[in-house]
């Protein structure tokens, strides 16, 4: 069988199973399986598939059929322009996430300090860029960590990155000029609306901390002042209805500077404040 023919066999069944895409899908599955780049796959549709190559592309269609994410079947997803593993133990970097990487890397900092760190991608892209800088990264998954110090580890940035088991702050020593986060924001009630993709594959603890979706935001407002130092910047991602509320929270523990900056689609997406100097 030509790999052709094998894709053409696996999108009826790829997009019978719910899956939006399954056109694109499956070229990235079949790129995967038979270890050639995606943009190169055209120069191979006429290649016949071997063995190997076509069991590892049917389990990757049965994977997807069953939705776990591409990023999850191929091992890996690009962020900031960098390739970062991702296992079921993380978030799928999200493009929207770019937005607070391109914020924090709008001025320069020396000490940063990513929580809920995930597999690292805003970490380590916002160290990549700036090279002088040293970062900490913090999760409560123990999993997850060890995702981040592998993929500091193949972006060549385990000398400028370390990574920590925290509560948020609670085992962090420091002051910081820069701290970030991508908190999990999701309202308990939003879950059951999520894609079978996210709710069934992605971690729990990375989407919700439950009720209103706002207990990070709570929890980061009234630990970050103390380990920020004078005029250094805190940024957090949030779901587009939360600009108000996240704000107020920062405000209250007296942080100023407060802005709330939109995504690629006009979304609020990262709200922004700044210890007083
Ligand atoms: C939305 S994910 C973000 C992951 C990554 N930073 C990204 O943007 O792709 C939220 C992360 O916060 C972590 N987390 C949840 N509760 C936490 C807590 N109490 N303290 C530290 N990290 C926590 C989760 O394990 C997850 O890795």
């Amino acid at each position: 069988m030509t790999a052709q023919a094998a894709l053409r066999e696996a999108i009826p069944r790829l997009r019978a199973s719910g899956v939006e895409d399954a056109a694109r899908d499956a070229r990235l599955l079949l790129a995967h399986a038979m270890g050639v780049a995606a943009d190169r796959l055209t120069l191979h549709l006429s290649d016949p598939l071997d063995a190997a190559a076509n069991t590892r592309f049917q389990s990757a269609v049965a994977a997807r059929m069953a939705r776990q994410p591409v990023s999850q079947i191929t091992g890996q997803r690009l962020f900031w322009g960098r390739s970062f593993l991702v296992t079921p133990d993380v978030l799928d970097p999200r493009p929207e996430t770019e937005v607070l990487v391109a914020v924090a890397l709008g001025q320069p900092f020396h000490h940063m300090l990513d929580l809920g760190t995930g597999s690292g991608c805003i970490l380590l892209s916002c160290l990549a860029d700036m090279p002088a800088a040293q970062g900490t990264g913090v999760d409560l998954s123990k999993a997850a960590l060890s995702v981040a110090r592998r993929n500091a580890a193949r972006l060549d940035l385990g000398h400028r990155s370390r990574f920590q088991l925290s509560d948020w702050c609670e085992t962090v020593q420091g002051r910081f000029d820069l701290i970030l986060s991508n908190p999990p924001y999701i309202a308990a009630a939003e879950m059951a609306a999520l894609s079978p993709e996210v709710r069934l594959w992605e971690p729990h603890l990375a989407l919700t901390p439950g009720g209103d979706g706002l207990a990070a935001y709570r929890a980061i407002a009234v630990q970050c002042p103390e380990r920020l130092l004078p005029g250094g910047r805190l940024l957090v991602e949030i779901g587009p209805t939360q600009g108000a509320a996240v704000s107020q929270l920062f405000a209250d523990q007296g942080l100023v500077d407060l802005a709330v900056l939109p995504d690629m689609d006009g979304r609020d997406r990262v709200v922004m404040a700044r210890k007083p100097v």
